[in-house]
């Protein structure tokens, strides 16, 4: 199993590197590519961890190298929020990194399953699936939109709430990844009872969550340690599930339902990425108006990453 983690420099490359470093199987290879010149520094200091995953650095000229023979690869290069700034005002910056990025593993690991961070995830994962089909490689099972932070967030806010050890509690959260297209289904928590109010207070949490983290670290990113972790969950999801385990995590994928072409939906893994895009289930009221008043952005933000390939 090879895994590359392009802009594996940054905060979350770093702390993902770390988590895969730790936590890949036995005889896996990791991959580190970032254009800022401390990536060889990174793969070295990783390398002195004593598991049995090999750990490689590459600078800027040699993304090639960075992903032949890739089976799965992260995406998490570009800039981050600053207080007072929405996920579609880092467009114009990341637009362009995550379209390079996936044209080259279009270009040398064409088999891969690209799981994409950078934001605006919304856009960063229709840019990507318009570059792969401009390159004949585009395989809907293969590319993701990585929201398992808005899972690990919801889930640690409703076992903060009620009292529960967060490790059993499960959150389902469908939509996108930005605001209200973020759509936690506190309906479907097997177990607990909510009232109207805390339906409403954890619902408007889980969608702000991002930009508490960005206000708190003030000028200084946004969520890197948590989504390291998330994105970690999320790979080792995939790999378990390529090595035959059934394995079900939310993630923002290409769909044929009527939502939007791309949502996040509760999706069974395989070795070829997606097996089966399952349906989300029965939404209450609330869930319902909050889906129904957050889809013509969504789908605006869609159409801005097929223009932005497609002119
Ligand atoms: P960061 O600035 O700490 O790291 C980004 C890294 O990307 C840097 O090391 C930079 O050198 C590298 N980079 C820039 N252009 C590159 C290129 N063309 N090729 C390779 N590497 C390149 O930022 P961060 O905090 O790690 O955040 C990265 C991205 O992830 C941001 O867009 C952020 O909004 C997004 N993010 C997404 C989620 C999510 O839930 N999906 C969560 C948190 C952050
Ligand atoms: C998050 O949810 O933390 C990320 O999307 C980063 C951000 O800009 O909020």
């Amino acid at each position: 199993m090879k895994v590359a983690v392009l802009g594996a420099a940054g905060g979350i490359g770093q702390a993902l590197s770390l988590l895969l470093k730790t936590q890949l199987p036995a005889g896996s290879a990791l991959s580190l590519y970032d254009v800022a010149p401390v990536v060889p520094g990174v793969a070295v200091d990783l390398s002195h961890i004593p598991t049995d995953v090999k750990v490689q650095g590459f600078g800027k000229d040699d993304l090639a190298d960075a992903l032949k023979g890739a089976d799965i690869v992260l995406i998490p290069a570009g800039v981050p929020r600053k207080p007072g700034m929405d996920r579609s005002d880092l467009f114009n910056i990341n637009a362009g990194i995550v379209k390079n990025l996936v044209e080259a593993a279009a270009d040398n690991c064409p088999e891969a399953c690209i799981g994409v961070i950078t934001n605006p995830v919304n856009t960063t994962v229709a840019i990507a699936a318009e570059a792969l089909k401009a390159k004949g490689v585009y395989n809907k099972n293969k590319l993701f939109g990585v929201t398992t932070l808005d899972v690990i967030r919801a889930e640690t806010f409703v076992a903060e709430l009620k009292g529960l050890n967060p490790a059993n509690v499960h959150v389902p959260v469908i939509g996108g990844h930005s605001g209200t297209t973020i759509l936690p289904l506190l309906s479907q928590v097997e177990g607990v009872e909510f009232s109207d109010e805390e339906i409403e207070s954890l619902t408007h949490r889980i969608q702000n969550a991002g930009t508490e983290v960005v206000e708190a670290k003030a000028g200084g990113g946004s969520a890197t340690l948590s989504m390291g972790q998330a994105a970690a969950r999320f790979c080792l999801s995939l790999v378990a599930a390529m090595r035959g385990e059934n394995v079900v995590e939310y993630t923002y994928v290409e769909t044929n339902s009527d939502d939007a072409r791309f949502f996040s939906h509760p999706v069974r893994l395989c070795k070829d990425g997606v097996d089966e895009v399952l349906p989300y289930g029965e939404l209450s009221d609330f869930e319902e108006k909050a889906k129904q008043d957050m889809l013509e952005g969504l789908r605006g933000d869609i159409t801005l990453g097929e223009e932005f390939v497609n002119g």
